[in-house]
C-alpha cells in the first residue's frame, strides 16, 4: 500500500490532467503524502488551486518564485516514488533526452527514487517512431510504464493514447509499494489473445480476445519476481513490460508449438488464451474469389493445448484453464477441469459490457481439482490477476 510513502505527482501539459485531481484524492485518501509539480503549460489543463488543496502542500511549477529558488535536488531526494500522470508526448520526449528546461524536468534529472509513467495523447503522436524511440530510450533506463488504452481522444477520433484511469495507476502504485518476490525462481508460462485461422492469404477467422487478462496476468507474476514466458496471439492490450520472453503467433497450430517448446521449463501453466476450436481444413494459397452464393468452408479441429498439457504434464507442474461461459457456469469449468486433467479452472461468467474480450473488468471463480473453489467480486482485470496470482500462490505452497 502506499500508505506513509512520499509520491511526487508530475502533471504535464495534456487534457487527460482532469484525471490527475482524481488520482491525486485516491493516493491521499490511501495514505500517501504527494507533492504535485507541473510543467508551466499544465496549468492551462488544471488549477494548480485544487492541486494544492487536496494535496495540501504547496503544487510547485517553476524554478524560481517571489524570488525564491525552488530545491529541485532536495524534492527529486525527497520522493520514494515519482509518478508522472499525464505524461505529454513533449514532456516524454524532454526526459528521453534530457533537456532541463523547467522545473519537472529538473526534478526528474535530480530523482533517485523509481520513475512510473502514464502517457496520454493523439494516437498518431503515440504511434509515431519518434515517441516510441523516445519511450523505449526512458524504458531502458527501468522506468515503469502503465500502458495507455484505447478509446476516446481528445481530437475527437478514437484510438490509442488515453491516459489509463486513476484507478488502474493507483493499482499499478500499489503492486510498486507491495512488490513481493514470492514467486521469484517460478517459471511462468501463460497463453494469452485470440488466434488467426488462415482462409487464405488475406483472411482469416478470429475472436474478439483482446490479451488484457492474460497480459494483466503476466504483468502480476512478473512484478512478483516470476520469470514469464508469455505465448500470445493476436491482442489489442499493449505488451506487458518486464516478461523473460515473449513469442508472438498467429495461429492455433503455431501456440501449439511454441506452448510444447516451452512447456517444460515452467512451473505453472496458464492457459488464457481464447485459441479457435476449429481451423480451415485447407488454407488457399490464392485470395478466394466470390463465384457461387454460397461458400462452403470446411473446419478441421484444432489441437486442444491444454488437454495435451493435461496428459503430458510433470506432478510438480501446476496447470490452469480459463473458461467463458454464458450459462451453467460452474457445471461447465468442472467438466473442463476433468476433461483436461487441469488442476484449476478460471471461469468468467460474460457479463455485457463487464466482463469478456475487451472489457476492462472481470467477475471470477476458481475451482481447484481438490474441491476448493474462491469466488470473486467484479473488479478491474489488473486487481482480478492479482487474485487469481494469490491463489496460485497458495495452490504451490499447498
Ligand atoms: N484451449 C487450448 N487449446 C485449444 C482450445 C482451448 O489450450 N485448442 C484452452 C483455452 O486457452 C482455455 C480452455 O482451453 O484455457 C478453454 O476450454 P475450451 O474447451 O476450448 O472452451 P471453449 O472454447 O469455450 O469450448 P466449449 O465449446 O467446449 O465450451
Amino acid at each position: 500500500m502506499p500508505a506513509g510513502k512520499r509520491i511526487l505527482l508530475g502533471i504535464s501539459g495534456s487534457i487527460a490532467a482532469y484525471k490527475s485531481i482524481l488520482l491525486l484524492r485516491l493516493l491521499v485518501k490511501s495514505g500517501a503524502e504527494v507533492k504535485v509539480m507541473m510543467t508551466p503549460s499544465a496549468k492551462a489543463f488544471v488549477s494548480p488551486l485544487v492541486l494544492a488543496t487536496l494535496s495540501k502542500q504547496p503544487v510547485v511549477i517553476e524554478l524560481s518564485e517571489n524570488d525564491q529558488w525552488e530545491n529541485h535536488v532536495a524534492l527529486g531526494r525527497w520522493a520514494d516514488l515519482m509518478i508522472m500522470a499525464p505524461l505529454s508526448c513533449n514532456t516524454l520526449a524532454k526526459m528521453a533526452h534530457g533537456i532541463c528546461d523547467n522545473l519537472f524536468m529538473a526534478v526528474y534529472l535530480s530523482a533517485t527514487c523509481p520513475v512510473m509513467i502514464a502517457p496520454a495523447m493523439d494516437e498518431d503522436m503515440w504511434k509515431h517512431p519518434a515517441t516510441q524511440e523516445n519511450l523505449q530510450k526512458i524504458l531502458a533506463r527501468g522506468h515503469q510504464l502503465i500502458p495507455v488504452t484505447h478509446g476516446f481522444l481528445a481530437s475527437g477520433l478514437t484510438g490509442e493514447g488515453r491516459m489509463a484511469e486513476p484507478e488502474d495507476i493507483l493499482a499499478s502504485i500499489q503492486l510498486h509499494f507491495d512488490k513481493r518476490n514470492d514467486f521469484a525462481g517460478k517459471n511462468i508460462l501463460i497463453t494469452s489473445g485470440a488466434t488467426h485461422e488462415a482462409i487464405d492469404p488475406v483472411r482469416y477467422i478470429g475472436n474478439h480476445a483482446s490479451g488484457k487478462m492474460g497480459n494483466a496476468l503476466a504483468a502480476s507474476f512478473a512484478a512478483r519476481g516470476a520469470s514469464v514466458t508469455l505465448i500470445t496471439g493476436p491482442a489489442t492490450a499493449a505488451l506487458p513490460e518486464g516478461m523473460h520472453q515473449t513469442i508472438q503467433v498467429q495461429s492455433a497450430q503455431a501456440m501449439y508449438e511454441a506452448v510444447m517448446q516451452e512447456a517444460k521449463h515452467a512451473d505453472v501453466l496458464m492457459m488464457a488464451a481464447a485459441v479457435a476450436d476449429y481451423t480451415p481444413a485447407n488454407v488457399s494459397p490464392q485470395k478466394i474469389k466470390k463465384q457461387s452464393e454460397e461458400l462452403t468452408l470446411v473446419l478441421h479441429r484444432t489441437k486442444d493445448i491444454l488437454k495435451t498439457l493435461g496428459v503430458q504434464k510433470s506432478p510438480h507442474q501446476l496447470l490452469i484453464g480459463f473458461a467463458l461461459e454464458t450459462e451453467n457456469g460452474k457445471e461447465y469449468a468442472l467438466k473442463k477441469l476433468a476433461d483436461k486433467n487441469a488442476d484449476a479452472i478460471v471461469l468468467n461468467m460474460w457479463e455485457e459490457g463487464k466482463t469478456g474480450f475487451g472489457a476492462d473488468t472481470n467477475r471470477v471463480s476458481i475451482y481447484e481439482k481438490n474441491g476448493t473453489e474462491h469466488h470473486f467480486e467484479l473488479k478491474t482485470k489488473k486487481e482480478t490477476a492479482e487474485d487469481i496470482v494469490n491463489t496460485v500462490k497458495k495452490m504451490l505452497d499447498a
